[in-house]
């Protein structure tokens, strides 16, 4: 599998999903990676510089030339505008990891499981075997939003990942979950 085999957009009723560009990065540092209560509870230090989000974002674009796929801006279908975004990242062609965010205004409104549900089914396209994701083990929307989207709760992994924006400087356990073909 490359990339030339994942289609740069995904429409669900409410959405598009779609291949990062270079000038989302105003967009992104402004609606959630600068944002402290969106990055809580992410891998990745709160961007305190628009330079740290134009370096992650070029990473992004960067990323959609190689063959284990990317990062896609999760967009509202009927207006365009950018208010979040996931992945789909591929470990080898039959496995394959993903994560969601999306800009604060924006929670509650059921847009990570749409999202969700669109990588899955992409997954489920490409015959990926299992997709994983990991969150906080206190996340539970984001445990949530997983469930919702038949992944199954694999496990607590102990002392596994720094959230630097919550506990710098520490490892914390993760709740890892993972959706099969045989889930859905
Ligand atoms: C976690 C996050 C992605 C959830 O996105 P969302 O679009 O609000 O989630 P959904 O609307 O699809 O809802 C999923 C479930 O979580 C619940 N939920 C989501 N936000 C909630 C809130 N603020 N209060 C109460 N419940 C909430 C929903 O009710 C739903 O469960 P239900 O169907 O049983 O009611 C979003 O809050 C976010 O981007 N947070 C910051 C980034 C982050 O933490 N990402 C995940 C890292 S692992």
């Amino acid at each position: 599998m490359s990339n030339s085999e994942i289609p740069e957009t995904l429409v669900t009723d409410r959405l598009v999903l779609r291949r990062p560009r270079l000038d989302d990065a105003t967009y992104v540092f402004q609606h959630w990676a600068n944002d402290p209560d969106v990055a809580t509870y992410m891998s990745w230090p709160r961007h305190e510089s628009m330079a740290t989000t134009e370096q992650v974002v070029d990473a992004w674009v960067e990323e959609w030339k190689g063959v284990s796929g990317g990062a896609f801006l999760i967009t509202d279908r009927a207006t365009g505008s950018v208010i979040g975004s996931t992945g789909f990242d591929l470990i080898n062609p039959k496995l394959a990891t993903t994560g969601y965010v999306l800009t604060k205004n924006e929670w509650g409104k059921g847009y990570a499981t749409e999202s969700l549900k669109a990588i899955v089914s992409l997954a489920h396209d490409l015959g990926v075997q299992r997709l994983f994701a990991y969150c906080h083990y206190e996340h539970e929307h984001s445990a949530r939003v997983m469930e919702k989207c038949d992944f199954e709760f694999e496990g607590r992994l102990k002392n596994y990942m720094e959230f630097p924006n919550l506990s710098p400087g520490e490892v914390t356990d993760v709740l890892l979950y993972a959706w099969t073909p045989a889930a859905t």
